[in-house]
């Protein structure tokens, strides 16, 4: 089965980093198809070039998310959810393009996390939806499901933040099947899911608790790790483009 990796991504000053590791990490999965999904109303000559070098077979969508719905610099990050439009535009393009019986499995790659190899062996047989452990999220080192150990099936989750949603889980931490995502016409994610709610969102439109898929041993192993980059300090830079002088405007970092 082909892994299709839906990425939404965002212009600012970390955003080609971000990329190339990603891009890198990518580069060593063998079928693996990357959608990249860039948060404006038209495609950016970064993304393209660096998509284009890395050699990984992509389609690249656009779609921009309104300004009410943005961020504003000083809001913490929790104020509006991230990348809910784009997300969505690739499950559109999945389904438009997807048949039925295709072998194929989708997983939400966010561009600032960091992804081990193994993540993608364990991920890629999914029948519907397959759940596995995701590090450095929720406060806790790792936020994971808990198994019965008997049946080996999902019983719960080790989550202390909200623990009471359908599916305490992050982005990171499911996978797809696509027969199972185009039986199911009407599953997507919402501008308006309560914060922290768009995975529950998503999920309870396809499954059901006792139906996933545990891996990654059992979920006792960790493949994925919610890391988030800090924004770099730019006062001096952001002088000099007040001042018009010395900017790196010449130079693509
Ligand atoms: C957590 C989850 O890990 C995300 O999957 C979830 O979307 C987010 O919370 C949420 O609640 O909305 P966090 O690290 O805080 O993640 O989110 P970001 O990594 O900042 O954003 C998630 C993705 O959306 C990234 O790939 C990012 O590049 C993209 N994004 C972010 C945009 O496309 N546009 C934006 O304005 C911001
Ligand atoms: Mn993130």
């Amino acid at each position: 089965p082909v892994i299709y990796a839906i990425t939404p991504t965002y212009a600012r000053p970390v955003q080609k980093a971000e990329l190339t590791r990603l891009s890198h990490t990518f580069r060593l999965v063998p079928a693996l198809h990357w959608i990249i999904v860039e948060d404006a109303s038209k495609p950016s000559a970064l993304v393209g070039k660096l998509v284009n070098k890395s050699g990984i077979p992509h389609t690249i969508l656009t779609a921009p998310t309104p300004k009410e719905w943005k961020l504003r610099e000083k809001d913490p990050n929790w104020k509006k959810p991230r990348g809910v439009l784009q997300r969505n535009r690739a499950l559109q393009w999945l389904r438009e393009n997807l048949k039925p019986k295709d072998k194929a499995v989708i997983y939400f790659a966010d561009d600032d996390n960091v992804y081990s190899l193994e993540l993608f062996d364990e991920m890629r047989w999914t029948k519907g939806v397959s759940v596995w452990p995701v590090g450095l999220v929720g406060g806790l080192l790792v936020e994971r499901p808990i198994l019965n150990p008997k049946t080996g099936r999902v019983t719960g989750w080790n989550a202390a933040w909200r623990p009471e949603r359908p599916f305490p889980i992050d982005m990171a931490g499911f996978a797809i099947s696509a027969p199972l995502l185009l039986s199911r016409p009407n599953a997507k994610f919402s501008l308006t899911s309560d914060r922290g709610f768009q995975e529950s969102h998503l999920l309870q439109a396809l499954t059901t608790r006792d139906k996933l898929e545990p891996r990654a041993d059992r979920c006792t192993k960790v493949y994925v790790w919610h890391t988030r980059t800090e924004s770099p300090k730019l006062n001096a830079e952001l002088a000099r483009r007040k001042a018009k002088k010395n900017m790196n405007d010449e130079i693509e970092v």
